[in-house]
C-alpha cells in the first residue's frame, strides 16, 4: 500500500497523521514479510496502536467542537477499527496468532475507505466552515 494523493484530503493535519499510519502499516508488512522479527513487530505494533487512538481523539475533539452531524457514526467506525487493531495486538502478544499478510491488508483497505469516505467528509466540513469564517478570509469594511 503506498500513500496516494487520490487519499489525500486536503486539511494537512489529517494528511499527515493519515500518512503516518499508512508508513507504520507498510513498515509492518515488510517487516512480517522479511519473516517476522518479533521483538520489532511488537514495537510497530505499540505505535501503530497510540498513533491510530491519537489521531482518532484528535479527530472526534474537532467533530465535537464543530458540532459535526455525523459524530456518532464517525465516532462509532473508529471504535470498531481500533478494537480489531487492540485485539491483533493482543493476541500476538500473547502467541495465539502470528501476523498474516490477510490481517494487514484486511487494516490497509479498511483505513483506505475510511479516509476516502468518512474522513473525507469531515474534510470538506472543516473545509467549508473554514471558507466562511471571516477571520479566516479577512477582514470586511462593514
Ligand atoms: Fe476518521
Ligand atoms: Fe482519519
Amino acid at each position: 500500500m503506498k500513500w496516494r494523493d487520490g487519499i489525500a484530503v486536503d486539511v494537512s493535519w489529517m494528511d499527515e497523521e493519515h500518512r503516518a499510519m499508512v508508513d507504520l502499516l507498510n513498515e509492518i508488512d515488510s517487516s512480517v514479510q522479511a519473516g517476522e522479527n518479533h521483538f520489532q513487530l511488537h514495537y510497530l505494533l505499540d505505535r501503530l496502536v497510540s498513533c491510530t487512538e491519537a489521531h482518532f481523539a484528535e479527530e472526534e475533539r474537532q467533530m465535537l467542537q464543530l458540532d459535526y452531524p455525523n459524530y456518532e457514526n464517525h465516532r462509532l467506525q473508529h471504535k470498531v477499527l481500533i478494537n480489531e487493531i487492540r485485539l491483533l495486538q493482543t493476541a500476538y502478544r500473547e502467541d495465539f496468532v502470528s501476523l498474516s499478510s490477510e490481517a494487514i491488508a484486511h487494516m490497509q483497505s479498511w483505513l483506505t475507505k475510511h479516509i476516502a469516505g468518512m474522513d473525507a467528509d469531515l474534510a470538506r466540513f472543516v473545509k467549508r466552515l473554514e471558507d466562511s469564517d471571516p477571520d479566516v478570509n479577512g477582514p470586511t469594511d462593514l
